[in-house]
């Protein structure tokens, strides 16, 4: 059977941590033919806390690393970096349609599905001081409601292993009784680690509120783009070079509470290369 080497190629994505994981298990749940190539940048996480210029930074450097592993598309799986790295991502990579942010999707979902609506987001300070999800909301929805609250807390506390125990429930309640989110329809979370406490989240709100986890919709994003480009493996023999799994995951700074966390997405730890592209 011939394979070709094109499709076969990886996706690469990238996250500040373990946040992006739920997006690249979305995609190897909807396209299990791929191979992919994960980078947790562990040395940098909060990229929430960061300047805009330092997330574009270290998004290029990613992507490149990304584009000579030979990735034929690239996805930033995290907001923060989306919302101040993807157009500094497609310049240098010269990747154009081949660059998915998870913004875009959660947008055009939401103007279909909650169209007029008040709309709740969460997510980085830095994503959230950016207005980006209200600007693209609005500009196809100008009736919409768009509230935001920055919830720097989450992320961290996420990534240290703490969800769906008392003390993450704690915070996150306190966080959603903010009267800035008061009567929302519908809660983007708007950081590809809060999935892993949607539970937490809509137990608060039972089922008043519709809670948005944008990982199953970007993974649709990416399956539409490798077929318009021709580019989707539907050869399921098509893994080579990347193990059984056809799966690689590489962290700027090895962390432990990283390779516990990949049991939840992948059944078993997966095996972390630590790899660091800083000193290149
Ligand atoms: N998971 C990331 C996001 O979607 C970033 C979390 C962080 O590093 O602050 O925004």
């Amino acid at each position: 059977m011939s394979i070709s080497f094109k499709t076969a190629q990886p996706i690469g994505i990238f996250d500040s941590g373990i946040g992006g994981l739920t997006v690249a298990r979305a995609i190897t749940k909807l396209l299990p033919n791929e191979q992919i190539l994960y980078f947790g940048d562990t040395a940098h996480m909060p990229y929430g806390e960061k300047s805009a210029e330092a997330i574009k930074h270290y998004s290029v450097k990613i992507a490149e690393f990304l584009k000579l592993k030979n990735c034929k598309m690239i996805v930033i799986a995290c907001n923060t970096a989306s919302a101040a790295g993807f157009k500094a991502v497609v310049k240098a990579t010269g990747m154009k349609d081949l660059v998915v942010n998870v913004i875009d999707p959660a947008v055009d979902y939401v103007v279909k599905n909650h169209y007029r609506q008040r709309i709740g987001i969460i997510g980085t300070k830095r994503t959230i001081s950016s207005n980006v999800y209200a600007k693209r909301i609005t500009a196809l929805d100008p009736i919409a409601n768009v509230v935001q609250l920055a919830t720097p807390l989450l992320a961290p506390m996420i990534e240290e292993g703490f969800y769906n125990n008392k003390i993450s429930q704690t915070i996150i309640n306190s966080y959603l009784s903010k009267s800035k989110l008061n009567k929302i329809d519908a809660l983007i979370l708007g950081c590809t680690h809060y999935p892993l406490i949607k539970n937490e989240i809509k137990k608060f709100y039972g089922k008043n509120v519709a809670v948005i986890d944008s990982s199953e919709i970007v993974a649709k994003a990416v399956k539409e783009v490798l077929l318009k480009h021709q580019l989707l493996n539907t050869n399921k023999h098509g893994k080579f070079g990347f193990g059984k799994k056809g799966q690689q995951f590489f962290v700027s700074d090895y962390t432990q509470s990283f390779e516990e966390s990949s049991k939840i997405f992948f059944d078993e730890k997966v095996k972390l290369k630590q790899f660091n592209i800083w000193e290149e």
